[in-house]
């Protein structure tokens, strides 16, 4: 299969799901990275990798629109199997859900529907939840609201602030986006309306 890695950021999701295509754990090829920020480390990493990367500046583009044109191009340029959102900081417009509705999955560092949006893990220390974690679900035309895929939970202690407790989920998303990918791969999820079903191997 192929997979195109779409971030924003750092990328350390993106890493992940490199280190594991590496270790053969992912049977795929990375065929490029995609990113709407040129400062993006993940930048860095895809060239590292020798994996092409798109940048699509947010800010130089006239409005979202243009934006989301260029990055449907890019996307459907890529002939991917599967997109992976992976710290990527933009909802996705419509045209693009629909064009891969069922083929974008993504990662947020909560346990949805807890803590949708931005400042995921401080929404949930404010909250005073004691059980966090991370969710990686499809894509749809919502925010942060498709079918779950997996979830990964860590404890919130008493001294931990937003930087402490995103330490903690930032370790469980690192097994949870590359788990997900792995299974899509061999065709080992199955969607059935909000349901998801992990087949076993093969
Ligand atoms: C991760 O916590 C991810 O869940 C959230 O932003 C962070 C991105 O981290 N969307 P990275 O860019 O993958 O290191």
């Amino acid at each position: 299969k192929r997979i195109a890695v779409l971030a924003s950021g750092r990328g350390s999701n993106f890493q992940a799901v490199l280190d594991a295509l590496g270790a053969g754990t992912i049977r795929a090829e990375c065929v490029g990275l995609i990113t709407d920020n040129p400062g993006a480390y993940a930048i860095t990493r895809a060239r590292e990798a020798g994996i092409e990367a798109t940048v699509l500046d947010y800010r130089a583009y006239p409005s979202k629109e243009a934006y989301e044109a260029d990055l449907l191009a890019a996307m459907q340029a890529c002939r991917a199997d599967l997109f992976v959102l992976a710290g990527y900081m933009r909802i996705v417009g419509t045209a693009i859900v629909e064009a891969f509705a069922g083929r974008m999955i993504n990662i947020h560092p909560a346990l949805l529907p807890s803590f949708a949006g931005l400042h995921a893990q401080r929404q949930a220390v404010e909250y005073g939840v004691k059980v966090a974690g991370c969710t990686v679900h499809f894509v749809d035309t919502g925010m942060d609201s498709g079918p779950i895929i997996i979830q990964r939970c860590v404890p919130v202690l008493e001294d931990d602030d937003e930087d402490s407790l995103a330490d903690r989920i930032i370790e469980e998303e690192h097994r949870a986006l590359p788990e997900a990918v792995a299974l899509f791969c061999e065709d080992r999820i199955q969607v059935e309306g909000r349901r998801v079903r992990i087949l076993p191997p093969a």
